[in-house]
């Protein structure tokens, strides 16, 4: 029996709760200070003062890291990546920066073809390699869930692929990988002009051949103009849930559709971005529990207005937060960067942050019963930053200020920092 020991933290943020936290509650957060933690075999089995927990175990038996001075919270779950992907498109960045649209760029055959094409022509082997350096990135900057999406081989044999590599990166390494399909990401050049024969492809072939391969518990799609329109986004998400898949969706990134509107009707586990999400949109979010998961780090990117995630949650919705890591329009993974920006950009208080990266993101990829807080029965992974409150998160702009990460009560993650207040 392995037991494991965290105590002294100046600040335990359990981040309670077994799903989405909506609207004003997302700034209750649960600190105890001069918190413990108690672990065995890799999930918890107390939590509570140093005091309290110190009457009830006997440290002298156990694994024990001394958290004094630092701040003790659950793993980020970064809900809302594209991280399985071959080439890069820095040049994109600039033509960005110098005025070309995001949509002109895919229209011309760039932007997402280009990755398409990149990974069609990627081995298996290479993706999986570049993946398993990703995540032990992301797992440095505090990461012990992501989600992934396919989207970039449009074709059956180079999605499944995708989801496949995910599948077997989350077996082998210590980031658990949750995959999304999303084969309705863009036309691929085989159906240029012809998106309903794509559409009817992804309904009739792709979807039923990841159903039956069996990895995907999410369908995703790209609902745009100019890319797939809502009928089309809704017939492809009801298709998925009648074989048992979640519906996310992008929605209402650059042009407002009413893909919030859509999310809220098909009662979607998530809708991302938002940025032009409407009044009646965001209403639906709340109303339907759907996670509104917003992406601030690709709007800084894309220079656009950032969704209005102060408003999502004053309307009673609940807010995740993910970086959308793609080689595209977003090409970070930083979730300091993500924290800062939501502080700065979005209005929300340092809790409402905290909450929209555990809890809620976990919610966003159906894992809340399992991770996203620290409490009893729930797996132990858990993130000890060097500073002794949340706060630092956001107020560290763009720093990584990880001291420590545990996953499934093992430390996987030390940086071995020493208290610098
Ligand atoms: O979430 N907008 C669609 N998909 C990604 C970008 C993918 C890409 O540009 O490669 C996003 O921003
Ligand atoms: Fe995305």
């Amino acid at each position: 029996m392995s037991l494991l020991v965290i105590k002294h933290a100046a600040e335990l943020v359990t981040c309670h709760g077994l799903a989405p936290k909506f609207g004003s509650a997302m700034n209750d957060i649960g600190i105890i200070p001069d918190g413990a933690v108690v672990i065995e075999n890799g999930i918890i089995k107390a939590v509570g003062t140093t005091s309290d927990i110190l009457a009830q175990v006997d440290d002298e038996l156990c694994q024990v890291i001394d958290a004094s001075g630092k701040c003790v919270m659950p793993g980020f779950v970064d809900s809302h990546t594209h991280f399985i992907f071959g080439g890069y498109r820095p040049e994109e960045f600039f033509w960005r920066l110098k005025g070309a649209p995001y949509l002109e760029i895919l229209e011309r055959g760039g932007g997402i073809l280009s990755t398409v094409q990149a990974t069609r022509n990627t081995s298996k082997t290479e993706l999986k390699k570049i993946g398993a350096k990703r995540l032990a990135d992301m797992l440095a900057m505090g990461v012990t869930t992501v989600e992934g999406k396919s989207g970039y081989g449009l074709n059956c044999g180079t999605e499944l692929q995708q989801l496949e590599v995910m599948s077997e990166l989350s077996n082998e390494q210590a980031v658990e990988v949750v995959p999304t399909f999303l084969g309705a990401h863009a036309i691929p050049p085989e159906f240029c002009g012809k998106t309903e024969e794509y559409v009817s492809f992804i309904i009739k072939e792709a979807l039923p051949a990841v159903a039956k391969q069996g990895i995907a518990n999410f369908c995703d799609v790209f609902c745009e103009q100019g890319v797939f329109s809502i009928d089309q986004s809704r017939r492809i998400l009801q298709a998925a849930q009648e074989l048992g898949m979640k519906a996310k969706l992008h929605a209402d990134e650059i042009i407002a559709l009413g893909g919030a509107e859509l999310a809220g009707e098909l009662q979607a586990i998530s809708a991302d971005h938002l940025l032009q999400a409407s009044d009646a949109g965001i209403a639906a979010l709340a109303e339907h529990h759907v996670v509104a998961t917003v992406l601030p780090t690709t709007t800084f990117c894309l220079q656009e207005s950032y969704a209005r995630a102060r408003k999502m949650i004053d309307s009673g919705a609940a807010v995740a937060l993910a970086t959308d890591y793609n080689p595209g329009s977003c090409f970070s993974f930083s979730i300091p960067l993500v924290s800062a920006l939501a502080a700065v950009q979005l209005k929300m208080t340092p809790a409402e942050i905290i909450t929209a990266l555990t809890i809620n993101g976990a919610a966003a990829v159906g894992r809340g019963d399992k991770i996203g807080s620290l409490e009893c029965g729930k797996q132990a992974d858990i993130v000890i930053l060097e500073y002794p409150s949340h706060l630092f998160l956001p107020y560290h702009a763009g720093i990584n200020i990880i001291d420590k990460v545990i996953k499934k009560g093992q430390v996987v993650i030390d940086n071995q920092r020493d208290k610098t207040v």
